[in-house]
């Protein structure tokens, strides 16, 4: 069998212009690369990202990371069979720390990922299969995207804001046509945009920025470009709230006005009642569990609501929120835990208790197209891959196409209600 020969590592860039990892691992005959995704409004207590906190690239340099690769992971897993399984224990025992601080996650996320392409190639499968096959997932499926629309909060340069304000075409059959019908809303959304506030540039994610105030205001734009594209009941909305940047101590905080936990939840109330919401992700903040028990229990049986920042990906801390009844979807982030089998295994715990789970990018993201392949090979369901625009986002999208025409009728589009 053939082992890893070789690894490379270098710095290369993001969809914010910042510095990132990539990962180049060999067998000699097969080569495969991967790129480390970048959080904005990042949960407190996600793995840690490595960055060199020097002056080049002011201070988000990712060097020490590249060499950690390079000196430090690449001695334990060269001569190694092509097992993302045992390379990610390895590279687990080697940083040895809580929140993988020593090689950073960063790092450790660039090779696994890219061992996971790596063995895909040397078996002759596709990455999904492989992922299905380390899993143990039965049947494959095409998730519903969840598609940020609009960008608010700091994915636009906005404060004590929802952050992101997405579409999910539920009614559809088939990935294709529920994207073709996102896409035909978002430009609908454009020139509506473009006609009442003059431009529609967009934000991080590549939704569009318009300097809305409130969340109603802008849920409204998305209801009439829905209605103006043709569609109705079939494109469901959702938030991501990203609660954790407008969460004071005590309070909460929409623009200008004071909420206390109770208070917001009664916002989230209306507004789904208004506008056909169907998930909520990080409605309360991260170290609001009491927050979050009564978020569930006053709408968890209507609304999907997903746990981000809360969560970070972690075993520990979904386990804590099954046993507290706290939210009942997962937000899977790989760079948030920093290997591929530990995300696995945190959506598999999910699963397990019955709570959905949606694969995620992050703001900062890359071409690197590997979560398409976990979001199917994972029969997760659900996706969360920005807008579709701006090639970053795109490439999922597309690569999501390309899965699709490739598993014909051996898997469906998932079936959200
Ligand atoms: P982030 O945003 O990647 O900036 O953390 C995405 C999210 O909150 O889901
Ligand atoms: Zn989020």
């Amino acid at each position: 069998m053939a082992a890893i020969k070789s690894i490379k590592a270098r710095e290369v860039l993001d969809s914010r212009g910042n510095p990132t990892i990539e990962a180049e691992i060999s067998t000699g005959k097969f080569s495969a690369s991967s790129i480390v995704p970048s959080g904005a409004s990042t949960g407190k207590y996600e793995a840690l990202e490595l960055r060199d906190k020097e002056s080049r690239y002011n201070g988000k340099g990712v060097l020490k990371a590249v060499s950690n690769v390079k000196d430090i992971i690449s001695k334990k897993i060269i001569g190694q069979e092509v097992d993302v399984e045992k390379i990610d224990r390895l590279m687990l025992e080697l940083d040895g720390t809580e929140n993988k601080s020593k090689l950073g996650a960063n790092a450790m996320l660039a090779v696994s990922m890219a061992t996971c392409k790596l063995a895909a190639l040397k078996q002759n499968i596709p990455l999904y299969s492989y992922l299905q096959n380390i899993s143990g997932t039965k049947k494959l499926s095409l998730p519903v995207p969840m598609l940020n629309i609009i960008n608010g909060g700091k994915h636009a340069g906005m404060e004590n804001d929802i952050q992101e304000h997405m579409i999910m075409p539920v009614g559809f059959k088939s990935y294709k046509e529920g994207l073709r019908a996102s896409v035909e809303v978002y430009h609908s959304l454009k020139s509506l945009v473009k006609k009442k506030y003059g431009s529609a540039l967009l934000g991080d994610e590549g939704g569009f920025a318009p300097k809305v105030e409130s969340s109603h205001s802008r849920l409204e734009l998305i209801k009439e470009a829905i209605e103006k594209a043709g569609y109705g009941e079939e494109m469901a909305l959702a938030l991501d709230c990203a609660s954790s940047e407008f969460f004071y101590e005590d309070h909460y905080k929409m623009g200008d006005k004071k909420l206390s936990a109770g208070e917001l939840i009664d916002f989230y109330k209306e507004l789904a009642e208004k506008y056909n919401i169907i998930s909520i992700e990080d409605g309360m903040d991260e170290d609001d569990w009491e927050g979050w028990k009564e978020l569930t229990s006053k709408l968890g049986n209507k609304i999907q609501l997903v746990g981000d920042d809360l969560l970070v990906t972690n075993v520990n801390k979904i386990k804590r929120a099954i046993e507290e009844k706290s939210c009942n979807a997962l937000l899977l982030k790989v760079n948030q835990i920093g290997t591929v089998t530990e995300a696995i295994n945190a959506a598999k715990m999910s699963f397990d208790n019955n709570w959905n789970v949606v694969v995620s990018h992050r703001s900062g993201e890359t071409e690197d197209t590997f979560i398409a392949d976990l979001v199917v090979g994972l029969n997760a369901g659900q996706s969360k891959f920005g807008a579709p625009a701006r090639s970053e986002r795109t490439a999922k999208y597309n690569r999501l196409l390309q899965i699709e025409a490739e598993l014909g009728n051996k898997a469906a589009y998932t079936k959200l209600r």
